[in-house]
C-alpha cells in the first residue's frame, strides 16, 4: 500500500455537503453559548469566585500563617491548631504534603480575606459540601473574600493529585454563630 497525493491539486476547494454545514453551524453556536456561560456563571453562579493572586515565597507565606496561629489560636483538634481570627481580618490556610493547615474558625455573616498558598507542589482546594474549587500553587498567594452564610463544619479536600498521601490531604473550616 502506498500513499498518493489528492487527485486535484487544490483539494480543499470542494463543495461542502449541507449536513456538514449544519453541523459546523451547530457546533459553532454551541461553542459561543459555552463561552458566554463562563462569563454568566462567574457573575451569577456561586462557585467561580473572583480571586486575587500575588507572588509570595512559601517561607513568607508560612511566616504570615504562623503569626496568625500564634495570635489567635483557641484550641487544638487532632494535633491541628484551631484558629479564630477577628472578623474582617486576613486569614491564612496553607497546603503542604499532606495537609491543609491550620483549622479555621470563622463567624457566620462576617467577611474574611482568605489567603491560600502551597508550601511545595500544586494542590487543589476544594471546599465541601459547597463545592468551591481553587488551584493552589507554591509561590502564589491566592486571595478570596469569603462571607460564610451557614454555620457548620466544612471540609477541605485536596483535589489535585499530589503524591502518595493525596487522599489523606484534608482540612477543616468551622463556621460558628456570632
Ligand atoms: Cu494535595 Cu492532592
Amino acid at each position: 500500500m502506498a500513499l498518493y497525493p489528492p487527485r486535484a491539486r487544490i483539494w480543499w476547494r470542494e463543495p461542502i455537503a449541507k449536513t456538514e454545514i449544519v453541523w459546523i453551524v451547530i457546533a459553532f453556536v454551541w461553542g459561543l453559548v459555552m463561552f458566554f456561560m463562563m462569563i454568566y456563571w462567574h457573575a451569577e453562579g456561586k462557585q467561580n469566585l473572583s480571586n486575587e493572586a500575588y507572588r509570595i515565597t512559601p517561607e513568607a507565606f508560612f511566616a504570615k500563617a504562623q503569626a496568625m496561629v500564634s495570635a489567635h489560636q483557641v484550641r487544638e483538634e487532632g494535633g491541628f491548631p484551631v484558629v479564630k481570627p477577628p472578623p474582617g481580618s486576613d486569614v491564612y490556610m496553607l497546603g503542604r504534603l499532606w495537609q491543609w493547615w491550620p483549622i479555621l474558625e470563622l463567624e457566620r455573616g462576617q467577611s474574611y480575606r482568605l489567603h491560600l498558598s502551597s508550601m511545595d507542589w500544586q494542590h487543589g482546594f476544594s471546599l465541601q459540601p459547597v463545592n468551591i474549587n481553587l488551584q493552589i500553587h507554591p509561590g502564589y498567594d491566592m486571595v478570596v473574600t469569603v462571607t460564610p452564610d451557614r454555620a457548620g463544619e466544612y471540609g477541605v479536600v485536596c483535589n489535585e493529585y499530589c503524591g502518595i498521601g493525596h487522599h489523606t490531604m484534608l482540612g477543616k473550616i468551622h463556621v460558628v454563630e456570632p
